[in-house]
C-alpha cells in the first residue's frame, strides 16, 4: 500500500514557523566568494559557464546587463574558445520600455554588443523582454512563456542596484511578481545616467523578470563590484527577508553564489566566515 501523508498538526506547524525565524541554519545559505577583484570575478563566473556549456550545449542563459557582468562575458570569449555554442540559448533580465531597440543603450543592443557578437552566439536563441510602447502591456506574458518553453533557465546571472534592486525589480516588488513593466526609481535613473547622453534621456519604465520569476532559475550568481554596492550587498544578503530589498529574494533560493570584491564585501558581517568556508571548499563541489 502507498505510504499515507500525514499533515503536520496545528501546534507542529506553529513550532516549526518558530524555528524558521530563530534558526538560520533552516535557510540555505547562498556561498560567498570574495574575490581580489572584478577580473577574478569574471574569470571564476566564467569558468562555471563555460563548464556548463560543455555539459549541456543548449544551456539556457540569464543574461544581466550594466557594466558589472561586463568582466564575465569578457572572459567567457577564452573561456569557450573552439566550442561550439551554437545551440546555446539565453534571456535578458530586463529592457528600458519606449527606447528603440537600436537605440546602443537598448539592453538588446547593449546584449548583442556585449554577448551575442563577441561569443558569436545565434541571435535568434538570444532573447530581451519586448519593451517597445504597441505590445508591452503582454509582453510580459510571452516572454515567461518564451522562458517556459525553454525549459527554464539553468544559470541567471545577477548584479545589484545601490538601492537593492535584482533585474529591475525596485524596492517594494513582490516576492512572487512575474516579467511585468515597473517605474525606475530617481536613484536607478541617476546611476544609469552614466550610459546615456544626459540624465534625462534615461527611460523612466522598464520591463523586467519578477522576483518569483529570478527565483525558478535553477543557479543564481550575484556578482557585486565597489564600494557602492557595499550596503544592498550586505542588506541582500545578510539582512532580513524584504520586499524593501529586492535583492534579499536570493535568501529563499536553494544555489546561489555571490561573486564580490573586497570594496563590496566592506559591509558583509560574516566576511570572515565565507573566506574560510571557501578556503575549506570540498574539492568535489562546483560553484
Ligand atoms: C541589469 C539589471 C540591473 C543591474 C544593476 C546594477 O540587467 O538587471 O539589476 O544589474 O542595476 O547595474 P550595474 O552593473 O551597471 O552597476
Amino acid at each position: 500500500s502507498s505510504p499515507r501523508v500525514r499533515l503536520p498538526q496545528r501546534s507542529e506547524r506553529r513550532s516549526s514557523a518558530l524555528k524558521l525565524q530563530t534558526k538560520e541554519r533552516f535557510f540555505p545559505m547562498a556561498e560567498v566568494i570574495i574575490v581580489p577583484g572584478r577580473e577574478a570575478g569574471g574569470k571564476l563566473v566564467a569558468s562555471e559557464i563555460a563548464r556548463r556549456i560543455r555539459a549541456t550545449p543548449d544551456l539556457v542563459l540569464g543574461l544581466a546587463t550594466g557594466s558589472t557582468p561586463l568582466p564575465v562575458y569578457q572572459a567567457l570569449v577564452p573561456a569557450l574558445a573552439g566550442v561550439d555554442l551554437s545551440t546555446v540559448r539565453g534571456f535578458a533580465l530586463d529592457e528600458y520600455v519606449g527606447l528603440d531597440p537600436a537605440h546602443p543603450q537598448s539592453y538588446r543592443s547593449v546584449i548583442t554588443r556585449e554577448v551575442v557578437e563577441p561569443l558569436g552566439l545565434d541571435p535568434a536563441r538570444i532573447r530581451v523582454p519586448d519593451g517597445r510602447l504597441d505590445g508591452v502591456a503582454h509582453a510580459g506574458e510571452i516572454y515567461e512563456a518564451a522562458i517556459m518553453d525553454a525549459g527554464g533557465i539553468a544559470l541567471q546571472i545577477l548584479g545589484i542596484g545601490t538601492d537593492g534592486h535584482i533585474g529591475f525589480n525596485e524596492p517594494g516588488s513582490s516576492f512572487a511578481s512575474r516579467t511585468r513593466v515597473k517605474t525606475l526609481t530617481e536613484q536607478t535613473r541617476t546611476d544609469n545616467a552614466r550610459f546615456f547622453a544626459s540624465p534625462d534621456e534615461v527611460p523612466m519604465h522598464c520591463i523586467t523578470q519578477g522576483l518569483g520569476t529570478i527565483l525558478e532559475a535553477d543557479h543564481l550568481v550575484l556578482l557585486a563590484f565597489g564600494s557602492s554596492k557595499a550596503a544592498a550587498l550586505a542588506a541582500a544578503v545578510e539582512g532580513p527577508l524584504s520586499a524593501s530589498v529586492p535583492g534579499s529574494a536570493i535568501q529563499l533560493h536553494p544555489h546561489v553564489t555571490v561573486v564580490v570584491d573586497e570594496d563590496a564585501a566592506a559591509e558583509l558581517a560574516r566576511a570572515e566566515y565565507y573566506r574560510y568556508a571557501y578556503a575549506n571548499k570540498p574539492d568535489w563541489q562546483g560553484l
